[in-house]
């Protein structure tokens, strides 16, 4: 049984989604920490809920990025984590992290990368006014959204969509789609493999 780690910075939707399907058996692993860096952020009280221990600091309450990144690494290494999920974490992994976990890091981004990178992925794809957005799993690097795909699931954008509307519909495909990826990655299955699937038909 693979020992993960989750970092997230807010709601923290995402981390429920993942912490339920290790729960169900869905994903072969347990999930045994939460790296918050928003001390205060929802997610923080569900991991404490669910029994999860919590790692929470604020970066800047460090001397540098390098000095926080192995006060998180060695928080992992006591909880023996092998693999690391980023939910709703909105901070550039460096290379501390980096270098200690080699593509056994992976990210959820709403939308379909390489479009809309960054923050406010959902809003910049409304006011865009494109299509098609949808939600991508991918391997972390040293980038802004940027390492190599993993999965990818396609969301309409309908007519009179709000920022909140699609919201909705987008996050209920990240909920399906992150611990789906994960537990095909976990089991290593087709581990570099990308799939495509429409949400709905169009
Ligand atoms: C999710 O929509 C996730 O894709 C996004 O933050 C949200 C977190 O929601 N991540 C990014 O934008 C990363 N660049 P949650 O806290 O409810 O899981």
């Amino acid at each position: 049984m693979r020992r993960m780690a989750v970092f997230a910075s807010g709601t923290g939707s995402n981390f429920e989604a993942i912490v339920r399907a290790a729960h169900s058996g869905q994903i072969p692993a347990e999930v045994v920490l939460l790296v918050c860096d928003r001390p205060g952020a929802p997610v923080v009280a569900k991991a404490q809920a669910a029994g999860i221990p919590v790692f929470v600091a604020a970066p800047k309450t460090f001397p540098d990025k390098a000095a926080y990144e192995r006060a998180v690494l060695a928080r992992l290494h006591e909880k023996d984590v092998t693999f690391i999920a980023l939910a709703g974490y909105m901070r550039l992994i460096g290379p501390t992290l980096l270098n200690a976990y080699p593509e056994r890091i992976v990210n959820i981004h709403p939308s379909l990368l390489p479009a809309f990178p960054g923050r406010n992925a959902i809003a910049r794809a409304l006011e865009a006014g494109v299509k098609v957005t949808g939600v991508t799993i991918h391997y972390v690097d040293s980038g802004i959204d940027s390492g190599p795909i993993i999965a990818q699931r396609a969301v309409e954008i309908l007519e009179g969509d709000t920022v909140e509307t699609l919201s909705e519909r987008i996050h209920r495909v990240e909920h399906v789609l992150y611990p789906e990826t994960l537990a095909r990655l976990l089991k290593k299955e087709n581990p570099m493999g990308i799939t495509y699937a429409k949400e709905r038909m169009f």
